[in-house]
């Protein structure tokens, strides 16, 4: 391809783009597609010559989207969204198009310094402690065993990275609702899973601070060392919120790492009105949450907070002859602030989208989401034969179909299976589903990109005549 042809399909490109978003509607939410289908589909070999782009485009219409699930689609409100947006789009074209890899900040200094602040503009965005430093990170996942790993090196003055272990009595905490990343950092970290205490939760589903504070002093008398707490802002089932000050309190005490996970409701810290939820974040060692969730800024892109940068540093400090520069003292060089060498310039994007929309833009957006998620809950409360089954304090309703004669646990988790898959296989809209005490309970995430109040209308719509014709 040289640049005259690739200027040519480039165009064409953003045209296929732009028909996309426009008609994203008319694609089935969720694919539809049965396993194995797509692969099938596609030679056995790679093809020796050279082969046309619009070839390529048409099987790429042709067997890769139908095995699309569209998750920018205003009518996708499963698992929480994984949002993009216009110009989080273009920023990404454009760090396509430079390739640089920014693993120092010689390789690119305006990645390294944008990523700066940025970080710096997303932290006076949330309201979050000023002295905090900032990083991207790949994911959510990344940033928390990047915190287990720097609470595990602090805690044993950086030995574990020289020696491995020498005597392993480590424990970590979260609560029964933790995000399933965090088996996999103490899996990974050395600690292994039954080194993970699940401590319970209240009403709400939030970590209980005293149920917290008994498994740490049960531990300490069993000879165990209490290592890092991961509290959670915005719980995956269903958004609860882990009480941050009184978690801060009690790992104060025992001189305990305490990680905050708020990879989904963390954006909703640009409300005021939300910001009851960053109660005793001042106190906490490491933060985490991803503007790849909600924040319209497209898959991949964390941003993790740390109290004490020289800790995260010298737990991943390489060097290497080939990387050391005259200016390494002057820089940061944030290869040495997580897990992998090469790193993409996630900067870019995050700067469009914030540009773009502005801070008063983002927070209309994200306060709307709440505000039809808050109404639809009234609707479904006032039905009668709908029953929310969690606190809804953001966007994510929790609910299940139950007939007014209905009343047998088994039947009725069936039948709100059957409803979800129904309305899967629609292809109207897609969501998804946890549970809830063994009840079977369909999750609702108001927050994509480009939800309207009329797809969320259209959506209970749906739900409410899916439901009805199942009862028959
Ligand atoms: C609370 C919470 N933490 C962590 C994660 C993992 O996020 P990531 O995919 O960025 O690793 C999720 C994913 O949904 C989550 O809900």
């Amino acid at each position: 391809m040289d640049i005259e042809l690739f200027k040519k399909e480039a165009h064409a490109l953003v045209e296929w783009i732009a028909d996309y978003y426009r008609e994203i509607e008319k694609y089935p939410v969720k694919s539809q597609v049965k396993p194995k289908e797509i692969f099938n589909q596609l030679p056995v070999s790679p093809p020796q010559k050279s082969e046309a782009i619009p070839a390529i485009m048409e099987d790429f219409q042709k067997i890769i989207m139908p095995g699309i699930t569209h998750w920018q689609s205003p009518n996708f409100f499963a698992y929480f969204p994984a949002n993009s947006s216009y110009p989080s789009v273009l920023a990404e074209m454009l760090t396509a198009a430079l390739g640089a890899q920014c693993m120092i900040w010689e390789t690119s200094p305006a990645a390294a310094e944008l990523e700066e602040k940025v970080m710096n503009w997303l932290k006076q965005m949330m309201g979050l402690p000023e002295s905090w430093y900032g990083v991207i990170q790949d994911t959510a996942s990344s940033a928390t065993l990047c915190a287990i790993l720097s609470a595990r090196e602090k805690a044993t003055n950086y030995e574990t990275n020289n020696n491995g272990f020498s005597q392993n009595n480590f424990r970590v905490y979260g609560s029964t609702q933790t995000h399933s990343s965090i088996d996999k950092a103490v899996k990974i970290a050395g600690i292994g899973k039954n080194n993970l205490i699940k401590v319970a939760v209240d009403e709400n589903l939030a970590l209980d601070p005293d149920a917290l504070e008994k498994a740490i002093k049960t531990d300490l008398l069993n000879g165990k060392k209490p290592l890092c707490v991961i509290a959670t802002i915005g719980t995956t089932g269903t958004t609860a919120i882990d009480p941050i000050k009184e978690i801060a309190a009690v790992c104060k005490k025992y001189d305990i790492w305490l990680h905050v996970d708020a990879a989904f409701a963390g954006t909703a810290l640009i409300l005021p009105e939300m910001h009851y939820m960053a109660d005793g974040l001042d106190m906490v060692d490491s933060y985490v949450f991803n503007p790849h969730k909600w924040m319209f800024t497209n898959f991949d892109c964390s941003a993790y907070y740390v109290k004490d940068k020289e800790t995260l540093i010298r737990t991943f400090e390489i060097m290497p002859e080939y990387l050391k520069t005259a200016v390494d003292s002057q820089v940061n060089n944030y290869r040495d602030w997580g897990i992998a060498l090469g790193r993409r310039f996630r900067a870019l994007k995050l700067w469009f989208v914030i540009r773009s929309f502005g801070v008063d833009g983002i927070r209309e957006r994200i306060r709307n989401h709440i505000k039809m998620a808050q109404e639809l809950v009234k609707k479904m409360k006032e039905h009668g034969s709908f029953e929310i089954l969690a606190p809804v304090p953001l966007n994510v309703i929790c609910f299940r179909f139950k007939p007014k004669n209905m009343s047998d646990e088994n039947e009725l988790n069936k039948l709100n299976e059957t409803l979800l898959k129904q309305l899967n296989a629609s292809g109207k809209i897609y969501m998804t589903h946890t549970k809830i005490d063994d009840k079977y309970t369909i999750r609702m995430v108001i927050g994509q990109t480009y939800v309207l109040q009329k797809h969320v209308d259209t959506a209970w719509e749906l739900i409410q005549e899916t439901a009805k014709n199942l009862k028959k």
